[in-house]
């Protein structure tokens, strides 16, 4: 970090902050000391200094909420996009509107809220660290728009890494299994049949069998955490699993 913002507490900005893995990650870095800002469609999250209203589909409100955090606080050091919008459906029966929704959120609003955040993070030699997903390193059979979406987050990642790393900036992406938040409660209610059921059949596919479980958002913000710190210099340009090997490989089935 430059010497100049070394002497006050370094500033988050985290999208998606009223979801369920947003809403962990701001309080894990307030725990930590940061300043946290929230950008989300809705205001929801606790351990807040600050919540923007913001639509990351719109290039626009990307840029203000940026502005609006360093206009508060004086400083960045790091982007977490968080926010995301889920959408199963085979790929002949996906509408125009639902593939929209989903690159809209997913990858437009993390590409355009990173690059509105560069200049303001080059001088603390902050990161970003993207939301991406098991889905975004491999597919997922029924989930071809939200495969898209992430695989675009993840290679995004790769890219702006090397772009940024004259400047110091690292770039990262997490990639999770299916994680205890909203986003999965409504994939199950969503998913027609008995939720239980959706639950069942997601574990089934993990390499644990019976004791298999679902990923906590704290388990995802503490790497998050983790990748904010100075001893993660050296990482950029990862897509970091935490998936308890879903996207490790194939494995026999029962
Ligand atoms: N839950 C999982 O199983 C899982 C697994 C892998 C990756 N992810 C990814 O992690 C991220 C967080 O997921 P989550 O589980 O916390 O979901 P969540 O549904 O709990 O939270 C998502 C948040 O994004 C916000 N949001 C949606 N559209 C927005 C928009 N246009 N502008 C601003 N904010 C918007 C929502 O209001 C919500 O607060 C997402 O990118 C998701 O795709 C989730």
């Amino acid at each position: 970090m430059n010497d100049a913002f070394a002497a006050e507490s370094p500033v988050v900005l985290v999208t998606g902050g009223s979801g369920g893995i947003g809403s962990a990650t701001l309080q894990r870095f307030a725990t930590g000391g940061w300043r946290c800002a929230n950008a989300d469609v809705n205001d929801g999250a606790n351990h807040v200094d600050m919540y923007v209203s913001t639509d990351v589909r719109n290039v626009s409100s990307c840029r203000a909420a940026i502005a609006g955090v360093v206009s508060k606080f004086g400083r960045l050091d790091a982007l977490v996009n968080a926010a995301g919008v889920w959408h199963e459906g085979v790929t002949a029966d996906t509408s125009e509107e639902d593939f929209d929704r989903v690159i809209d959120v997913n990858l437009k609003g993390t590409y355009f809220m990173s690059a509105a955040a560069i200049e303001h993070l080059a001088p603390t030699r902050g990161c970003i660290v993207n939301l991406s997903s098991d889905a975004g390193i491999q597919g997922n059979s029924g989930a071809a728009a939200y495969c898209a979406s992430k695989g675009g987050v993840s290679l995004f990642s790769k890219a702006l890494a090397l772009e940024l790393a004259p400047t110091g900036v690292r770039v990262n992406a997490v990639c999770p299994g299916d994680v205890d938040s909203p986003m999965l409660r409504g994939q199950a209610r969503n998913s027609g049949g008995d939720e239980r059921a959706y639950y069942d059949r997601l574990l089934a596919g993990y390499p644990q069998r019976a004791t298999a479980r679902f990923i906590r958002p704290e388990e995802v913000a503490e790497i998050i955490w983790f990748l904010a710190q100075p001893h993660a210099a050296a990482i950029t340009g990862a897509n970091l699993s935490i998936d308890f090997g879903l996207s490790a490989g194939i494995f026999p089935a029962d």
